[in-house]
């Protein structure tokens, strides 16, 4: 049965928010929702949870339990596989299901497989309709790590930046600021929830002592954290332990340095002794851990995309690299004005592509790809 476009757009609507209950957890895969519609009414509805499991449209189908009628529709966030992976293409689910009406929210960017699902299911007389191109933009939009990942074959570096309306992003350098409130906080928390990976520089480290975890209402998560530090000073005997190394998830954090910090051996020591996994780097000609090797060192991590959360000095490295692909900018009303208060990297008049607003109580965010 045909559904009618007000149904359908709704319904896109409700497989895009079905995808996001993978949020955070399907990397290196997309986000994927998918519905299956008898008489205009969603009987079942299933997602791709995480790598390796099984597919959405696999998943709607398990929730089913049943063959779905004649006349049934199912409806995706993202076009059917159509290759073999660590699972089956779901194109021969769906031709296996019966169901001769499929609705396709977006096109699977990448260019090896871009509109073939679509055309295997239509060319075995399936009725298969793709929405209209803001739909399109809106299921892109959601997995915009993986569809940057398969477009350009990198990670995708995302900057994070808190800034006062006069441009600042600390009221005195060196020293912790708040800059914005709980709703752009507890915003900066799902983005940390989705990036596999969170990263700063040893400044931050060393003045803020932050946590980098996603500290959501239902669960604490933890991405991989990255620190990068050339000479090992967030290891200093005279730095009291820094959390990141010593909490539950210390497993979890990495530290970039260069043969000078691993030549300090007080340093080298402790973070043996406290465990912490040192990434050895080329030295940049500045002394520093070269910010041109993010992309390498991820990849053979495993991680598809970051969230850069400064400070000013590796923003500037990265953005003076151009290695930043997206920015999120968070803008206080407050303004700090003292004379060590610290300037944002970023220029007020940078433009970004595709850019998406929010309100965040007094705050306000802008993201969008640099
Ligand atoms: N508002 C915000 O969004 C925000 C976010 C984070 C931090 N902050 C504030 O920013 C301040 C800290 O700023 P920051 O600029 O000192 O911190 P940072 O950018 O976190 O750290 C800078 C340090 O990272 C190390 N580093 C290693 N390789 C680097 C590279 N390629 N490029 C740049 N840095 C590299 C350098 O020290 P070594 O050479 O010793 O390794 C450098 O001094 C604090 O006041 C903090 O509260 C604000």
């Amino acid at each position: 049965m045909s559904l009618s476009q007000t149904s359908i757009s709704a319904l896109f609507d409700r497989a895009i928010a079905v995808a996001k209950k993978g949020w955070g957890n399907t990397h290196p895969n997309p986000m994927v929702g998918a519905l299956i519609v008898e008489n205009g009414e969603v009987i079942s509805e299933g997602f791709h949870s995480a790598s390796g499991q099984a597919h959405a449209e696999v998943e709607a189908f398990k929730a089913l339990g049943r063959t779905p009628s004649t006349d049934a529709s199912i409806v995706i966030s993202l076009e059917p596989c159509s290759t073999h992976g660590k699972t089956p293409p779901c194109t021969n689910a769906i031709l296996n299901s019966g169901i001769q009406s499929v609705y396709v929210a977006g096109l699977d960017p990448n260019p090896k497989h871009a509109g073939n699902g679509i055309e295997i299911l239509r060319e075995k007389g399936l009725d298969v309709e793709l929405a209209d191109s803001e739909t399109q933009q809106r299921a892109a939009r959601l997995n915009f790590i993986f569809n940057h990942n398969m477009q350009t074959g990198r990670p995708l570096i995302a900057l994070k930046l808190a800034e006062s309306a006069n441009g600042k992003l600390a009221d005195e350098s060196g020293r912790p600021s708040r800059v914005t409130e709980s709703e752009a906080r507890a915003d900066m928390m799902k983005w940390r929830r989705l990036f596999p990976s969170i990263c700063v520089g040893s400044g931050t480290v060393l003045s803020d002592n932050p946590e980098l975890t996603a500290r959501l209402p239902d669960a604490t998560f933890c991405p991989t954290r990255l620190v990068v530090d050339s000479d090992l000073s967030t290891f200093d005997p005279k730095v009291s332990d820094r959390t990141l190394y010593t909490d539950e998830f210390a497993g979890r954090t990495r530290v970039l340095t260069t043969p000078i910090g691993l030549k300090k051996n007080a340093r080298f020591s402790r973070a043996k002794q406290l465990g912490i996994s040192l990434i050895e780097t080329e030295v940049c000609p500045r002394g520093r851990v070269p910010a041109l090797c993010f992309p390498s060192i991820l990849s053979e991590l495993g991680l598809n995309g970051i969230y850069c959360e400064g400070g000013a000095k590796l923003a500037e490295s990265m953005m003076e690299e151009g290695l930043a692909d997206y920015l999120f900018r968070y803008r206080s009303p407050k303004e700090f004005l003292g004379p060590r208060a610290l300037a944002s990297p970023i220029a007020k008049s940078i433009r970004l592509r595709d850019a998406l607003e929010l309100e965040l109580g007094s705050d306000h965010l802008t993201h969008g790809f640099l």
